[in-house]
């Protein structure tokens, strides 16, 4: 059937045509009748699960879901306006909605991520803040650890590494929150001008892949966002890429960086990301660790909007003390949204 799939697809004049296994002896043949990643509309209905979020469209019309339980961290590359912002975007309204604390990392000055503030648990605006917060999310994990053990009579001096099980198993009660940390422009992150700067780097890769390899079973999950992610990020990126093991490519100036994000994972798709066309943000190849890929683009959200589902869903910023201290100002609505009353109030004098 796969075989003679583009000939079905001249026979019967339509975009594409789609061939899946469902179970052996049964194939499913999908008929795509127009390029629906041009114009991306969302099916409608679909069911919002915990830490599933449909992000984006395949070319098959299916919705490409991020699931967190099922691939806990993520990579996503893409040159400049290529359209990784938006893929964030939609993650955080997605998530917003959900019993999740959000916590982003932004240090292009929170250009991105300050207009979620209301729902955000915590920001980093810069590597300083940045370099303050992953220590806390490193504890809280670790507090989590204890939590699972303390739960499965398991020794306080076992190495968190050999735990088997995870947050889910806790009763709902007693389960904390799921974490997501955003990470916007990675590289930003891991800028060094002095030698000092540079022990802080590598101390915050550290940390991250730390988060990486052990983030899964507290219910911490990464989404890390950049350019580029090589070894010119510095002393251990590379083994930080390979815990990120979901990947989505947009857009890219050159073939090195479609391999830093698909090479080691799905290497075919590193062509098809190479021929993405700037004319279209949002198109990116998404690879899945079973070596297969398929091409996405996610749907427009303008920013205003999801920064009102974030004001909207303010009151479900879970409670997480040790994150305290970096819950963003919330900043004021601009006035030009609130209606002025019609007579003004004067201030009182005597
Ligand atoms: N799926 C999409 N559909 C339409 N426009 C998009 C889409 N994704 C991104 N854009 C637009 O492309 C531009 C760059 O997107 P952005 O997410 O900021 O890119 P990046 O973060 O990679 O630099 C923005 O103006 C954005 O509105
Ligand atoms: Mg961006």
């Amino acid at each position: 059937m796969a075989a003679s799939a583009e000939r079905l697809r001249h026979a019967w004049g339509v975009h594409a045509v789609y061939v899946t296994t469902l179970k052996p002896g049964v194939v499913e043949l999908r008929l795509v009748g127009f390029d629906v990643l041009r114009r991306v509309r969302m099916p409608r209905k679909l069911r919002p699960d915990l830490l599933r979020v449909p992000v984006a469209l395949r070319e098959d019309a299916t919705p490409f879901v991020r699931d967190y339980r099922t691939v806990p961290h993520q990579l996503t590359l893409g040159a400049t306006l290529s359209g990784k912002s938006m893929y964030l975007r939609h993650l955080v309204a997605g998530l917003a909605r959900q019993p999740v604390a959000l916590v982003g990392i932004d240090c292009k000055r929170g250009v991105e991520l300050a207009p979620f503030a209301p729902r955000l648990s915590a920001l980093a605006t810069d590597p300083e803040q940045a370099a303050e917060l992953l220590p806390v999310l490193i504890k809280e994990m670790e507090d989590r650890y204890d939590l699972i053990k303390a739960r499965q009579g398991i020794a306080l001096s076992m190495p968190d590494e050999e735990i088997t099980s995870d947050i889910w198993g806790l009763s709902e009660h007693k389960r904390p929150v799921p974490v997501v940390l955003f990470v916007d422009e990675v590289a930003e992150l891991f800028l060094v001008a002095t030698k000092k700067d540079e022990e802080r780097r590598d101390e915050m890769v550290t940390q991250l892949i730390r988060l990486a390899q052990l983030g899964r079973a507290a219910g911490i999950y990464l989404e890390v966002c950049g350019q580029r992610f090589g070894a010119e990020l510095g002393k251990g990126a590379t083994m930080l890429r390979a815990q990120l093991t979901g990947r989505v490519c947009h857009r890219v100036n050159d073939e090195a960086s479609a391999k830093m994000a698909l090479g080691d994972i799905a290497p075919e798709a590193v062509s098809a990301a190479c021929a993405i066309a700037p004319e279209l943000p949002g198109l990116a190849v998404a690879g899945d660790t079973s070596g297969g890929w398929s091409r996405i683009r996610t749907p427009y959200l303008s920013l205003g909007d999801a920064a009102e589902t974030c004001r909207e869903s303010a009151h479900l910023v879970p409670d997480l003390p040790a994150l305290k201290p970096f819950r963003p100002d919330v900043p004021v609505r601009p006035p030009a949204e609130t209606p002025s009353p019609v007579v003004r109030p004067r201030p009182v004098t005597d």
